[in-house]
C-alpha cells in the first residue's frame, strides 16, 4: 500500500519534471539554430555577431527582460517573452520568428530562456498592467499630455521636440552607451506603438536603462495613473509620418517653380516639393565596414528652375556635432566629428535605367559627389564637389565659376541642408533633364557616432525626377480655354451690339 502511494506520488512529481526537461531539449535544439549567434551558447548575450551589434543581444543571465507588462521588479510573464519572440524588437537587430519558428517551439524557448536566470526559481511574474482606464484621444487630453511631459521632465532625455537629444550622456547597465528613443519615430519604438504599448512603458520604465517607471508610486517621480495615460496620448500625436521610409518609395519628384530656387532650409517654398524619405543602412562594403548606426532615415525634396536644382535633405539627428563643442563632447566616450551628408550623382548621362557601380562608380562610369560638412564650431560649414571612378579615387571638381554650394541648419534634433547645383550642358558633369529619372544615392556621417570616412550610412540608390513642368501646362491650359471663351464671348458680344446698333439704325 505504502510503496504504491509512494510510487503514484513520485510518478506525480516526476512527469511535470519530464515534460519540462523535454521542452527544455527541444527548445534547446531551436535556439542552437536560430537565437545562440548573437544571444549566445549560454544566453550571456555574447554570441559571435553581437559585437556588431547595438543595442546587443539581451544578456539572459540577468533576468533582465526590457519589455514585459509585469508591475513592480517581477520578472516578466511567459506570455510577454513569447510575445518579443514572435514579434521581434523594431529598430533593433532582433527579429520577429512568427513565420519561421512555430508556437510550440516558441513555447520551449521560452522555457528554455527561463532556465539561463535564476530569478525564475525565487520570483513570480507580477500583476500585469490594466489598461481599464484607457481614455479617448481628444486635443484637451492630448494637451494635458503635454504639460505632464515638461512636468515629468521627460524633455531632459527625450529632447523638447521629443526627437531624442539627451542632455546628459546615459548608460545602461550592462555599462553601455544607449540613446533615449525619438518619440516622432513611433514605427521604431521596441515595445510597440500603440497608446497602450507607450502606456505601458512609462507605467513600468525599461529595465536596465535610464527610462524611468513613473508608475512605481514610491519613487518621486511617479505620475498618477490619469498624467500617465495623458502623457501616453501625447508622445502618440508627436509622430511625423512622412518622415517613415517607405521601402517601395523609390522616386523623388523634383517640382518645377518659375522663380528663383530657395537658399535657406526653412524656406516656405520647400512646402511645394513633395518629401521622399528612405531608410540608412550602415556601410559595410568596403573597408572599413561599420555597424551600429543612430541615425536611421533621410528625408529628400527637390526642386528646379531653368537654371538650377535644389535639394533639401532632412534627417533626424540626436546632436549637432563639430568638433570642439565641449557639450556636445561631453555626450559621448569617442571622438566627435562633424556631422555630413552627401548625395552621389552619375558624372555622365546614362541611358535608360543604367546605373554606376555603387561603390563611387568605376573608370568608365564615374559619379559626382556633393558634399556638406558642418564643419568644426565656430568655423564656415564645408561643401565640396568632386568626381570618383571608384573608392579611393577623387578628383576636384572643375575650376571656375562654382557650379555647387550647400548650407545647414541645426533645429530641434532636425539636420536640413539645401544642396544647390548649376544645371549642366550634357558631357559636363551630373546631368539633369526634365521629365528623365536620375540615379541618386545619399550618405549621411553622425559625427558624434565616430562615422568619419568610410564608417557611415547610406541609402540604396533611388531615383530622381524632374517632374516636367507641371505649373505650365496648368496655366496653358485654362488659358487656351479662355481664350476660346473670350473668342466665343467676343463675337456674342459683337454680334449683340450689332444687333443693338441694327435695332437703334
Ligand atoms: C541577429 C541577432 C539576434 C538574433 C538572431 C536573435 N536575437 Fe533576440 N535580441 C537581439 C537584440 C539586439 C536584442 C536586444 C534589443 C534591445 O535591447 O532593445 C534581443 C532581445 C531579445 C529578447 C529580450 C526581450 C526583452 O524584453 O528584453 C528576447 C527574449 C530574445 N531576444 C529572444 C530571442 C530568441 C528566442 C531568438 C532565437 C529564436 C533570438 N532572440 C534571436 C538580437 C537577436
Ligand atoms: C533619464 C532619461 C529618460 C527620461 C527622464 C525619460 N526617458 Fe523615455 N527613454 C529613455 C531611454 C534611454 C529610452 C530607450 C531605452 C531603450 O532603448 O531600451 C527611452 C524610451 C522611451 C520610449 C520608447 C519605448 C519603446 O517601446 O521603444 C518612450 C515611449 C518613452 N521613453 C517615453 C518617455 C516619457 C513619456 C517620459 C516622461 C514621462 C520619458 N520617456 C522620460 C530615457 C528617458
Amino acid at each position: 500500500m505504502i510503496p504504491q502511494a509512494c510510487m503514484l506520488l513520485l510518478l506525480a512529481l516526476s512527469v511535470p519534471q519530464a515534460t519540462a526537461t523535454q521542452a527544455i531539449e527541444r527548445g534547446r535544439a531551436v535556439y542552437d539554430k536560430w537565437c545562440w549567434w548573437c544571444h549566445g551558447q549560454d544566453g550571456a548575450g555574447d554570441g559571435p555577431a553581437a559585437a556588431y551589434q547595438r543595442p546587443k543581444p539581451r544578456d539572459f543571465t540577468l533576468g533582465i527582460y526590457k519589455f514585459k507588462t509585469t508591475q513592480g521588479n517581477t520578472p516578466p510573464s511567459d506570455a510577454d517573452i513569447m510575445h518579443v519572440i514572435a514579434e521581434g524588437l523594431p529598430g533593433t537587430a532582433m527579429p520577429g520568428w512568427k513565420d519561421r519558428i512555430n508556437e510550440q517551439q516558441r513555447h520551449d524557448l521560452v522555457t528554455l530562456l527561463k532556465t539561463f536566470s535564476d530569478i525564475f526559481q525565487y520570483e513570480k511574474p507580477g500583476p500585469v498592467v490594466s489598461y481599464a482606464g484607457e481614455p479617448p484621444a481628444t486635443p484637451e487630453l492630448i494637451a494635458a499630455g503635454k504639460e505632464v511631459f515638461r512636468k515629468a521632465k521627460c524633455y531632459e532625455c527625450h529632447g523638447k521636440t521629443g526627437k531624442g537629444e539627451p542632455s546628459k550622456r546615459l548608460k545602461d547597465d550592462w555599462e553601455d552607451q544607449i540613446w533615449p528613443r525619438n518619440l516622432t519615430k513611433p514605427w521604431t519604438f521596441r515595445g510597440g506603438r500603440k497608446v497602450r504599448d507607450i502606456f505601458t512603458r512609462v507605467t513600468l520604465g525599461i529595465p536596465g536603462t535610464p527610462m524611468l517607471a513613473f508608475g512605481d508610486p514610491g519613487k518621486k517621480e511617479a505620475l498618477d495613473e490619469k498624467e500617465r495615460w495623458e502623457v501616453a496620448h501625447y508622445v502618440a500625436s508627436l509622430a511625423e509620418p512622412a518622415l517613415r521610409p517607405d521601402p517601395g518609395e523609390n522616386v523623388i519628384r523634383g517640382v518645377y517653380v518659375a522663380g528663383d530656387l530657395p537658399t535657406a532650409p526653412a524656406a516656405a517654398a520647400w512646402a511645394e516639393a513633395p518629401p521622399a524619405s528612405f531608410r540608412l543602412a550602415p556601410q559595410i562594403i568596403a573597408a572599413e565596414r561599420f555597424f551600429t548606426p543612430l541615425n536611421d532615415a533621410i528625408t529628400v525634396r527637390a526642386l528646379y528652375n531653368d537654371a538650377e536644382i535644389a535639394l533639401l535633405i532632412e534627417w533626424d539627428d540626436r546632436t549637432p556635432s563639430r568638433p570642439g563643442d565641449k557639450a556636445q563632447a561631453k555626450l559621448i566616450s569617442g571622438t566627435l566629428y562633424a556631422d555630413a551628408v552627401a548625395a552621389q550623382f552619375p558624372a555622365t548621362a546614362l541611358t535608360g535605367l543604367e546605373r554606376p557601380y555603387f561603390g563611387h562608380g568605376d573608370a568608365s562610369h564615374p559619379v559626382e559627389v556633393w558634399y556638406w560638412a558642418a564643419g568644426a564650431l565656430g568655423e564656415e560649414q564645408r561643401s565640396a564637389i568632386f568626381e570618383m571612378k571608384g573608392v579611393g579615387s577623387r578628383t576636384a571638381g572643375g575650376a571656375g565659376e562654382p557650379r555647387f554650394s550647400a548650407k545647414g541648419e541645426f533645429e530641434a534634433g532636425t539636420w536640413r541642408v539645401v544642396f544647390r547645383y548649376r544645371r549642366q550642358p550634357a558631357g559636363d558633369g551630373a546631368h539633369f533633364e526634365s521629365d528623365s529619372f536620375v540615379p541618386v544615392a545619399f550618405a549621411n556621417w553622425d559625427g558624434s557616432n565616430g562615422e568619419a570616412g568610410s564608417k557611415h550610412t547610406l541609402t540604396r540608390w533611388v531615383w530622381l525626377w524632374l517632374a516636367p513642368q507641371a505649373s505650365l501646362k496648368v496655366v496653358y491650359v485654362p488659358a487656351g480655354v479662355a481664350l476660346m471663351l473670350g473668342g466665343i464671348l467676343f463675337r456674342l458680344s459683337a454680334r449683340a451690339r450689332r444687333t443693338q446698333d441694327e435695332e437703334g439704325g
